[in-house]
């Protein structure tokens, strides 16, 4: 029977986190972590979900109430990106009376790799794979950016250009621009925390901080995209020694957006003691991973310093592929 499997790739935030939201740039690399989700039509009126990877076994619904009622959040993503999609092309929808969907992640949603994102992306390519629909990336990235947006109410959408464009990106908000640094060697050392951290939570911390405090948290604004733009220099001449001392300023300034936490700062200031460039804490924070750059004399050193401040590394690299069809 006919189906279409997409995979999309996780993603780090190597600098400019939290700012971003805010109209100001940042710089993310694609992991080969990947999620896939695969699509095939069935004879019911109904969606079928199996993700097995986060708990989901036999979700069904009408077709008709997609994104109605109450929606598991586990679902949400693909649910709501199924939606954009039939509200986007009405007519092709009724080329199959309903779908059934199964995601495979080779990554754990805890990680704060950008897994709604991921999804969302892969559930909107292989609905157009299936239903026959040519897709270019930048409608793929709107359609993806509305989707997530109306889940988490904000958001800069670079975990969505990550999936769709993979490599590594500076990044503007809503994708304002989207360019891709030539970039081919990225020495980083993933260390993860042991907490997932919810990221509409964070934001809506930052966003309060930044109510109460507006002239200071714009201050901190412009200084991380000053550092965005300096590190995008940085890393295209692959002058790593700078790299990572902006990542040690940048990790002040998300220290003092109060996004990191004792576990984090444990990690971060263990990779740099054990002789690592720089580190910083990737994402929204609360939990989820830190980064470090380190030459490779240093790497073990630095690995086992994360392990001994209680974090797990993930052996991870960066410049994946972005979107591909599978089948
Ligand atoms: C999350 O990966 C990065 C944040 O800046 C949120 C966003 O840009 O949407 C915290």
């Amino acid at each position: 029977m006919k189906h279409s499997t997409v995979s999309a790739p996780a993603k780090l935030l190597l600098f400019g986190e939290h700012a971003a939201v805010y109209g100001h740039p940042c710089i993310v690399t694609a992991i080969n972590r990947r999620i896939f989700v695969t699509i095939s039509p069935t004879t019911e009126k109904k969606l079928y979900i199996n993700a097995n990877d986060v708990g989901i076994k036999n979700y069904t619904k009408d077709i008709a109430s997609i994104g109605k009622g109450t929606i598991p959040k586990e679902v949400q993503f693909i649910e709501l990106a199924i939606k954009e999609f039939v509200k986007t092309y009405p007519k092709v929808i009724k080329k199959f009376p309903g779908i059934q969907i199964t995601t495979k992640s080779d990554f754990s949603s805890q990680f704060g790799f950008g897994s709604s994102s991921a999804v969302t992306v892969a559930t909107i390519k292989a609905l157009a794979v299936l239903f026959d629909i040519k897709m270019n990336e930048k409608k793929l990235f709107t359609m993806a950016y509305k989707t997530v947006f109306a889940i988490q109410k904000r958001g800069s959408g670079v975990d969505i250009a990550a999936a769709v464009y993979g490599g590594t990106l500076f990044f503007i908000t809503g994708g304002k621009t989207v360019k891709k640094l030539p970039i081919d060697t990225l020495p980083l050392i993933v260390g993860y925390s042991g907490i997932k951290a919810d990221t509409v939570t964070l934001l809506n911390q930052v966003k309060q901080k930044s109510e109460k405090y507006s002239a200071i948290v714009a201050d901190i604004y412009n200084s991380i995209g000053n550092i965005v733009k300096r590190a995008k220099q940085a890393l295209v001449t692959k002058d790593f020694v700078t790299v990572g001392e902006l990542m040690n300023i940048n990790q002040g300034y998300l220290e003092s957006l109060g996004v990191s936490t004792q576990k984090l700062s444990n990690m971060i200031y263990a990779a740099r003691s054990a002789g690592a460039y720089g580190a910083k804490l990737s994402g929204a924070g609360g939990g989820d991973c830190m980064l470090a750059v380190s030459t490779k004399a240093t790497e073990k050193k630095v690995k086992q310093a994360i392990v001994h401040a209680g974090g797990e590394v993930l052996e991870v690299y960066a410049n994946a592929e972005g979107v591909r069809v599978e089948l």
